[in-house]
């Protein structure tokens, strides 16, 4: 058997003549750019979430760069987030001169620890954001958070572009931050046909902000007060969206069942296995396990054609644009052990029970159950 890692084509498959209407739909309307299909995206998001105002642009990493901008935030102004998530946490806001700081994440969860946070913001007093990540479709311990930001006086973004559709404690990630930012890369639980993001937020302040970063700084017609960028959510791929949308809570569940049938099929082999915690709804946008041979597994599985990916191998704090923060190998234990283990089995809405036991009979072969 082939199994693939995603398969969004086979995802897809109940409204694949939908999205070609649409499709043809929207070449015909001739309005291609910030028209009605991105307001009407905007405001269905925003209530899906549950915040006042969202934004469509052009990627999540432009998602966390105007995000975090739209929050008065500037060149020389640190930001904390973890070493284990993509690289465009980080990167989306040092491309802006901001300066990245890492806090160690929970072995459980690979998630923030909110005290590792704490004992960063007790030394580093002068940091403005904190940038959390509900990595894998797993809300991070949201309240603690929380709670350490707003004793130390900084803000929060959460990371939501692998959390479509995440709750944490039965609110939806997204609603527990100053703003919220979420990735419509193809991949993701909700995504579209090339790139795009979403922010979303109920700071009326920093969403008119947004709306002026997205467009050239423009205030005006014509009037361009602050230093902005053209970072715009196509129309076509709005549109596209709004088909998907409708599906994601139903998607997300299959996703939820393909990972307890994992979940079972792995129950005695000497892996670790992804912990839903009590307070989360977990999304699964990956389902990873952690293992000590985790590249001779790799190798095994790719042998048997099963994909597998890491998310992610290299932390960020080792990696080599970021060397002159000062950190090293052993700053982050976690964090480090988790890059050497995961490793990211197939799972998506389509896929299939069978396909799911033969990975689980590989893994087991593996180890020569
Ligand atoms: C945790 C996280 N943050 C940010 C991003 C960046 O999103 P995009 O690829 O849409 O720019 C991604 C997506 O790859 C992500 O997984």
């Amino acid at each position: 058997m082939n199994i693939k890692i995603f398969d969004i084509d086979r995802d897809h498959a109940a409204i694949r003549s939908d999205l070609v209407k649409t499709f043809e739909r929207i070449l015909r309307a001739g309005e291609f750019i910030l028209g009605k299909e991105v307001r009407a995206l905007e405001e269905e998001f925003a209530a899906y979430v549950g915040t006042k105002y969202a934004v469509g642009v052009a990627s999540g990493t432009d998602a966390i760069k105007i995000g975090g901008l739209s929050l008065g935030l500037k060149a020389g102004d640190k930001f904390v987030t973890t070493p284990n998530t993509y690289i465009a946490t980080a990167m989306a806001l040092s491309e802006h001169g901001l300066v990245p700081r890492f806090c160690d994440i929970e072995d459980e969860s690979y998630n923030m620890d909110p005290e590792a946070l704490e004992g960063l913001l007790k030394k580093e007093e002068d940091i403005r954001l904190c940038v959390p990540v509900h990595l894998y479709g797993q809300p991070c311990r949201l309240d603690e958070i929380r709670e350490v930001c707003s004793k130390y006086g900084v803000m929060l973004m959460e990371d939501a572009c692998q959390a479509h559709g995440s709750r944490y404690k039965d609110r939806n990630v997204g609603t527990m931050s100053d703003v919220a930012v979420f990735s419509f890369y193809p991949t993701k639980n909700l995504g579209c046909y090339g790139d795009g993001g979403i922010i979303v937020t109920d700071n009326e302040e920093a969403y008119r902000q947004m709306l002026v970063l997205r467009a050239h700084g423009q205030t005006d017609r014509h009037v361009h007060d602050v230093q902005g960028f053209v970072s715009r959510l196509d129309e076509l791929q709005a549109a596209l969206l709004r088909i998907k949308l409708p599906f994601l809570d139903e998607w997300n569940i299959k996703r939820r069942q393909n990972a307890s049938l994992y979940d079972s099929g792995l129950e005695d082999l000497p892996v670790k296995r992804p912990v839903e915690a009590p307070y989360a709804y977990h999304v699964y946008h990956l389902y990873v396990i952690a293992a000590d041979d985790r590249d001779a597994l790799r190798t095994y599985l790719g042998e048997k054609r099963i994909i597998t990916l890491v998310h992610y191998p290299n932390p960020i704090h080792l990696q080599k644009v970021y060397r002159h923060l000062g950190y090293g190998p052993g700053s982050f234990p976690k964090a480090e052990r988790s890059a050497r283990q995961i490793v990211s089995l197939p799972l998506y809405p389509s896929l299939e029970a069978d396909e799911i036991a033969c990975v689980c009979q590989a893994v087991s072969e593996f180890y020569g159950k």
